[in-house]
């Protein structure tokens, strides 16, 4: 195979990987149509009042709010889905409506603390009995990981641009370093989604679990599930390291 289709097929590679990676990085970072469209993992909490109502037997009252625009974490009510993204969290009333945080970089996977953060605080104390032994209240344990997760994403991201740029150059040190670069790349991608992929898994535990087993088993009501950040970053995972077979045989092969 001639030099120029390998590299042009494995700079088409890079280009999507890269473009990919992008939409993982801007996932919630607002409530716009692409950043909202993509998160790494989301909660639907719209079962929990009935849950919750079950267990205690008093109505339950003033636990969700319909003013999309209060601000989170302050106890303004609960959203009925939450999902997060890589620099930040978005809470929806409904399909459409909705409010995020602030931007912080690495921010922490902590979606107990992001939904209880947003109830009255007599209901945020159920909730740490309900789901005491779960992975999803063990904070610490997710935001570590997911900050972690999050650098191994930003580095392949750092490394696939670098192999982009240094893939369309003719010359063999270049070739080198592209090669390098897009294994760097998919090593690092693939370990950042396999992270988030093991603690969301693990967080989807609650979607089971019973908080109320004296009273026939009453379930959460909280629904976690994976978001296609994930499986975006899986597919940028699959380019980079199919790129990295031509990158391999120009650097070995070309001699423009
Ligand atoms: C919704 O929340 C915002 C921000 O806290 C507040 O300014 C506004 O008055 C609230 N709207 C209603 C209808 O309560
Ligand atoms: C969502 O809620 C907002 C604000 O309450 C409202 O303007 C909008 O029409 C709602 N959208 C849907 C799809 O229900
Ligand atoms: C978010 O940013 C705004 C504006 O910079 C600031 O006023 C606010 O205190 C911040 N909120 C949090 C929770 O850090």
């Amino acid at each position: 195979m001639r030099g120029e289709y390998c590299v042009g097929g494995a700079s088409f590679l890079s280009f999507v990987a890269l473009l990919l990676l992008i939409f993982v990085h801007v996932g919630q970072i607002n409530t716009s149509l692409v950043p909202h469209g993509i998160a790494m993992a989301k909660v639907d909490t719209s079962g929990f009042g009935q849950a919750l109502h079950k267990v205690i037997t008093d109505p339950v009252q003033g636990l969700y709010t319909t003013n999309y625009t209060s601000p989170l974490g302050q106890q303004n009510g609960l959203r009925q889905i939450y999902e997060f993204g890589l620099y930040s969290y978005c809470a929806y009333v409904n399909s459409s409506a909705g409010t995020c945080t602030n931007h912080t970089i690495a921010d922490k996977f902590e979606p107990f603390i992001a939904i209880t953060s947003d109830m009255l605080y007599n209901y945020t104390q159920y909730c740490d009995t309900m789901f005491v032994n779960t992975t999803f209240i063990n904070s610490s344990y997710l935001a570590y990981n997911s900050r972690v997760a999050y650098y191994f994403i930003l580095i392949g991201t750092i490394f696939a641009t670098i192999a982009l740029f240094t893939g369309v150059a003719r010359r063999a040190l270049l070739f080198f370093i592209s090669t390098a670069s897009s294994i760097i790349a998919a090593l690092f991608i693939l370990i950042g989604a396999a992270i988030w992929t093991s603690i969301v898994k693990k967080c989807e535990g609650i979607n089971t679990v019973e908080i109320s087993p004296l009273n026939g088993g009453v379930l959460s009501g909280f629904i976690m599930s994976y978001g296609n950040g994930i499986y975006i970053t899986w597919a940028a995972f699959a380019c980079l390291a199919a790129a990295t077979v031509p990158y391999m045989v120009s650097c070995c092969t070309f001699r423009g």
